[in-house]
């Protein structure tokens, strides 16, 4: 029986098609999983069924009546509940009142004695984490533990439909085999459950079957269930990357010299990196690739002075470096731009001036050097080379958009002529126009002869701008593609690992 269908759901954020044709069916007590690459819509079709984010167009029908789902105490009331990828947590507050919250038994009691909801939350945490303590404060948990009390807080609920959003992607294996015994139960009572991974074995294990999502489109759905099972890794990777021509673009040509910029050698953070050893090189733009939280971004922060290793080495050409800070790293010419920009990039309160010339401030014995005039000869330098709209540096950060504040993170790097750029995920949720634009300034950047690690989780801008792209699995680096042999579907396969003969290579 058909619980949930959803029909031609479609989704606009500004000028980003987030969802064009969004469709699914949910049949009563299986697990459907919703597949796609990074950015084809499989977030955004949940946040619709949960009421999160509001629809411009398309059907939704429960039990085959339609429904308008306007908010998430919709979705709720009528038993859909979502446990998100970026986790909707109170660090502040305990796990037992993170359970419970939203959903609070109603009676007189002080909530801190309220018996009811400690023994709800024991409950829900029972087959996923049964050691941890409802009293500890979730800010002090590991993102392990937090994504397992959001499911515990999702399932508390008591939900008829369980949406997945990415679950597995920061648990171990062990607590993995946890949520599907929990999975499997659910599904036994009849609960029908959406389920978002990238990870095919996983997928494999849980789900009936699967919808696949391309650029904002349901391109097909296959039923696990019924084929031979070596032939929906094909059939599934197919409709994944779609087996067009790739496209050729403008960037391709290379600027990469010999002369090594950076080398790493075997660096280690415990339970992050495993011996991780590569070189760089003056003029190369060097991708990151994998599924997410395979160490790139943990790759990126140990190179920025950022986290410290437990051993290896970081060679900038041929001088060993120690840097107990970014700001060292900094001082060597490494700087990193950050996909989380209002959090670690800028000062959103303050002018484009004061963030443009920020490193500048901050050099010693140079802060009360700057004419305002001289000050806004180099910000309006800056803002031409990135091409700032508007180009008033006296503009608040607050006030740009979303690309144009990017812009602003990387023009504060360009005036101080740095040796190696680490991008972080830097065009992450911003438009196709502006992404192009960020990707010009950073093959220029190469080719002015600076050094570029890029860690992207599009692979499409990977495969435009990287002259080879390092794959990365659990910690580790697995593969590295040379930038001829280079395609989305190259990299999609590489880092579910899966070799090009479709046959798993772990
Ligand atoms: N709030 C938002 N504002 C602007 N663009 C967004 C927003 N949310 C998602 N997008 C964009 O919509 C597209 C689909 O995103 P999403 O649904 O998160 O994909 P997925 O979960 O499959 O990775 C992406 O290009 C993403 O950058
Ligand atoms: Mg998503």
């Amino acid at each position: 029986m058909i619980i949930l269908e959803a029909k031609g759901l479609k989704k606009n954020y500004g000028g980003v098609k987030a969802l064009k044709d969004g469709c699914l069916k949910l049949e009563k007590g299986t697990v459907c999983g919703l597949l796609g690459a990074n950015g084809s819509g499989k977030t955004t079709l949940s946040k619709i069924l949960d009421g999160l984010v509001s629809a411009d167009s398309g059907d939704i029908f429960l039990y085959g009546k339609k429904v308008n789902i306007r908010s998430t105490k919709d979705s709720k009331k009528m038993g859909i509940c979502m446990v998100h990828q970026n986790l909707s947590l109170v660090d502040q507050m305990s796990v037992w009142e993170n359970i419970n919250l939203g959903h609070e038994k109603k009676n007189w009691k002080v909530w801190l004695n309220n018996k009811n909801s400690i023994d709800n939350a024991r409950k829900s945490l029972d087959v996923l984490c049964p050691g941890l303590d409802p009293f500890k404060k979730v800010g002090a948990l590991s993102s392990a533990d937090k994504q397992l009390v959001e499911i515990a807080k999702a399932i508390s609920a008591d939900p008829k439909i369980l949406i997945l959003d990415e679950p597995t992607s920061s648990l171990k294996f062990a607590q993995v085999d946890k949520l599907f015994i929990l999975i499997d139960e659910m599904k036994k009572r009849g609960v029908s459950i959406i389920f978002i991974s990238h990870r095919l074995p996983e997928v494999k294990r849980i789900c009936d079957y699967v919808t696949v999502l391309r650029n904002g489109q349901t391109v097909g759905e296959i039923n696990l269930r019924e084929m031979d099972s070596d032939k929906h890794d094909d059939s599934i990777l197919y409709l994944i990357t779609d087996k067009k021509i790739e496209r050729k673009s403008d960037y391709k040509k290379s600027c990469a010299t010999e002369e090594v910029m950076l080398e790493s050698k075997n660096l280690c953070i415990r339970g992050l990196l495993k011996n991780v050893s590569f070189k760089i090189r003056k003029g190369e733009i060097v991708g990151i690739s994998g599924l997410q939280g395979q160490g790139q971004e943990e790759l990126i922060f140990a190179l920025s002075g950022f986290m410290r290793l437990d051993s290896g080495e970081i060679w900038l050409k041929d001088k060993r470096t120690n840097w107990k800070s970014t700001k060292d790293a900094v001082a060597d010419g490494v700087v990193m731009v950050p996909g989380d920009k209002q959090k670690e990039g800028l000062f959103m309160d303050h002018s484009v001036l004061n963030n443009l010339l920020y490193p500048d401030y901050c050099k010693k014995g140079t802060r009360f050097l700057f004419s305002e005039k001289v000050a806004g000869k180099i910000a309006k330098r800056i803002i031409q080379k990135i091409s700032l709209t508007p180009d008033d540096y006296n503009l608040q950060v607050n006030n740009l958009s979303g690309g144009n504040q990017q812009k602003v993170v990387l023009g504060k790097w360009l005036n101080q002529s740095p040796n190696l750029l680490l991008l972080c995920d830097p065009s992450k949720g911003i438009d196709i126009e502006t992404r192009s634009e960020l990707l010009a300034i950073f093959k220029q950047m190469a080719c002015d002869g600076k050094a570029i690690l890029f860690f992207s989780s599009d692979n499409e801008e990977l495969v435009d701008i990287a002259d080879r792209v390092l794959v990365m699995f659990e910690g580790s680096i697995v593969e590295e593609i040379p930038g001829e042999g280079l395609s989305n579907n190259r990299l999609i396969a590489s880092s579910l690992r899966v070799n090009k003969n479709g046959k798993k290579s772990f």
